[in-house]
This record gives structure tokens, C-alpha cells and sequence, in this order.
């Protein structure tokens, strides 16, 4: 089943341009998109009072990668919750929410049970998931499935790009009613339709992100810096990191260096900062520059052709990749990001499908 591949998480991360494809099967036409699940709802949740994202892990991550869009193109403010963490507030749940719960094994203990909390509250709740009858797609009101194929590596992958792509139509089909995002609607709707290839260039770092491995495999840990659309991508690179390859990494907001992390800073922690264009680009060339002037172990992520826009020439490190419509930018981001966490794994002589103490689907609090 793994063809070609060593492990499925490997296969899972090249077979990405397909995935993708098979999310939006169907699914985008010039005029706008089209989701079926959704399609009655849709007016409810215009009339919401906010969105609510839940979800755990990776889920969660895809759902804050999704955010902002959201946010633009809705008009409807969107909080997010951990699972866990509002289950453990009982966060307060009214019936003018509309919740939506992303999960790729659609039975995620956590999930499920804020998901229960949140229908006895009468929100309106909208699955996310990759499982076709499962308890998540069984229980919501209404919902998509990402159609992302079956996953098998622990490490969620494919997953991911997918989970955000659905928010990304889902953004647009809400917000399909604004006259005024009508051009913004249809250049991400191009953007789309562009992304499996992208998908594929992208994968074309994979020896590069071996490389680079290679040049980490003895880190301690390992900081990932973004803000913005990529706030998300730092956090899931460091997940995947420390996940498989049991390295500790951390995602940070980079708005948050100078409030505590900046205090790591020295010539020996590697870290990654995400510097693909969009409206933080000039923020993020000013967190390099205050990074470099600590004498900071950068490997900076940034557009093709765009390193002497970021750095200057041969500072340090530097992925390169193709430039994507800002808000799709994370699904493109992360990609060079799970190349690494897998090499990092392999090279460190972890179990890649299957790290110490974890499940794929936490069937349990
Ligand atoms: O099946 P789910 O998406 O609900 O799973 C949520 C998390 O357990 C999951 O994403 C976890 O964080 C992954 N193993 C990360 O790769």
C-alpha cells in the first residue's frame, strides 16, 4: 500500500497535488463554490453571531490557517477553541453561534464531546472531517468532507492542506452574498484551482529539506516564527516536529518575540522564520533583521526569487517557495515543513507512522 514510498507519512505528504485536487472536485466554478452539505445552512450561519472553529492537534491548526479568511470574506468574528479547553471552561455556547468542528478521524474523544456540549446549547454545528459516517459527520447538523483519502501516518498531512482548502471554500461560499469581495472572491477561487500544481513544484524541495535535516539532526529544539496566515504553519511545522521526530520545536506568534522568546536568541537554536509575501511581509523582514543583529541561527522561509528582498545575501539559510494567493499561502508553507519533519525523523531513527505514545485517533480524554 505504500508503493513506491518507505512510510505512509511520506506518501501521504507527495501525495498532496492529488489530494487537493479531490478536495475541490466538483466543487469550484467560476461564479463562486459549490458545497452541498452546507448549501441549505448557508443563510443561518450569515445571520450567526460568530463563528466558533474546535478542533484538536493539526485540526485546530488547519482551522487558525483558515481564520482570517473567514473573517474577510464573512464579516463574522471567529473564535477559536481548543476542545479540551472549552469543555474545560464550559465556555460559554449560545444558539446564535454557529460551531464549526474539524477533525480528520471524525472521532476525536475531546471533539466529540464538545460537540455534544455545543448542540445542547442549540448552536448550529457544522462538521469538518475527512471520515464519511463517521460519529462527527453523523452528529452535526450539516458539514463537508475534505475527500482527502484515507491517512494512515499519525502525523496528519495531507489532512491539513485539505482541512484548510474546505474553510477556504467554505469562507467563500458564506460569503458569496458581498457584492463588494467579489473580485478578492474570484482571484482566490483562481488560486485555488492553482494550488495542486503548486502542491507539486513545492515537493520538489524534498532533497533540500534533507539536506537541511541533515544540518539539524543534533538541535535540541527548534523555534518556527509566523504571524498572520502563518501563524498556523509555525505552530503545525513545530507539531510535526516534535511529533514524529521527538525534537522539541515550538510555534510562535512572531508579533510575541520581543514579549519572551527573544531571550533565547544565539548563534546555536535554529529557527525558522515565515516570510512569504502578504500584508505582515514588512513586520516579518524587521523580526529577520532584529533576529540577525542576535546573531540568531535563521533558516528563513520566503517567495521564489524574494531572498534579497528578506535577507541579506548569504546571512542564512533560506526554502524557497512558490507565492500563492496570501491566504492559501499556508497550504503551500507547510508542505517544505513536513519534508523536513519526516527527514528529521528518519535520519534521527524514529518510527515515522508511528511515534512513541501516540494514536491516530484519540478515542479517549
Ligand atoms: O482526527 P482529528 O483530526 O480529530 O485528530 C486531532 C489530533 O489528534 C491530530 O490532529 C493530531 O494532532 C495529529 N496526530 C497531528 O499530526
Amino acid at each position: 500500500k505504500k508503493g513506491s514510498y518507505d512510510h505512509f507519512m511520506q506518501k501521504e505528504i507527495h501525495e498532496q497535488p492529488h489530494s487537493l485536487t479531490m478536495t475541490m472536485r466538483g466543487r469550484l466554478k467560476n461564479s463562486g463554490v459549490i458545497l452541498g452539505g452546507l448549501k441549505e445552512h448557508l443563510k443561518t450561519i450569515r445571520r450567526s453571531r460568530r463563528v466558533i472553529f474546535i478542533g484538536c492537534g493539526t485540526s485546530y491548526n488547519a482551522a487558525l490557517a483558515a481564520r482570517p479568511l473567514v473573517e474577510e470574506l464573512t464579516g463574522i468574528p471567529v473564535t477559536m477553541e481548543v476542545a479540551s479547553d472549552l469543555l474545560d471552561r464550559q465556555g460559554p455556547i449560545y444558539r446564535e453561534d454557529t460551531a464549526v468542528f474539524v477533525s480528520q478521524s471524525g472521532e476525536t474523544a475531546d471533539t466529540l464531546l464538545a460537540l455534544e456540549y455545543a448542540l445542547e446549547n442549540g448552536a448550529l454545528c457544522v462538521g469538518v472531517t475527512n471520515t464519511v459516517g463517521s460519529t462527527l459527520s453523523r452528529r452535526t447538523h450539516c458539514g463537508i468532507h475534505i475527500n482527502a483519502g484515507c491517512e494512515i501516518g499519525v502525523a496528519s498531512t495531507k489532512a491539513y492542506t485539505s482541512q484548510i482548502v474546505v474553510m477556504a471554500m467554505m469562507a467563500l461560499a458564506i460569503g458569496s452574498d458581498q457584492l463588494s469581495t467579489q473580485t478578492r472572491r474570484e482571484s482566490i477561487i483562481t488560486g485555488l484551482s492553482s494550488l495542486p500544481s503548486h502542491a507539486s513544484e513545492v515537493l520538489k524541495l524534498d532533497s533540500d529539506m534533507k539536506e537541511l535535516a541533515s544540518s539539524l539532526i543534533d538541535s535540541e529544539s527548534l523555534l518556527v516564527f509566523g504571524r498572520g496566515y502563518n501563524y498556523a504553519t509555525a505552530l503545525e511545522g513545530a507539531l510535526k516536529v516534535k511529533e514524529v521526530a521527538l525534537m522539541h520545536s515550538e510555534g510562535m506568534l512572531a508579533g510575541e518575540m520581543k514579549h519572551g522568546p527573544l531571550a533565547l536568541v544565539d548563534e546555536n537554536l535554529p529557527i525558522i522564520v515565515i516570510a512569504t509575501r502578504d500584508a505582515c511581509f514588512s513586520k516579518q523582514k524587521s523580526v529577520i533583521q532584529q533576529l540577525l543583529s542576535r546573531k540568531g541561527r535563521l533558516i528563513v522561509m520566503c517567495s521564489t526569487g524574494d531572498i534579497s528582498a528578506v535577507v541579506p545575501s548569504g546571512s542564512c539559510r533560506t526554502i524557497q517557495v512558490p507565492e500563492v494567493a496570501d491566504c492559501l499561502q499556508p497550504v503551500i508553507n507547510i508542505i517544505p515543513l513536513q519534508l523536513l519533519a519526516y527527514h528529521l525523523t528518519v535520519l534521527r531513527g524514529f518510527d515515522v507512522d508511528q511515534p512513541r505514545n501516540l494514536a491516530k485517533s484519540v478515542t479517549t480524554q
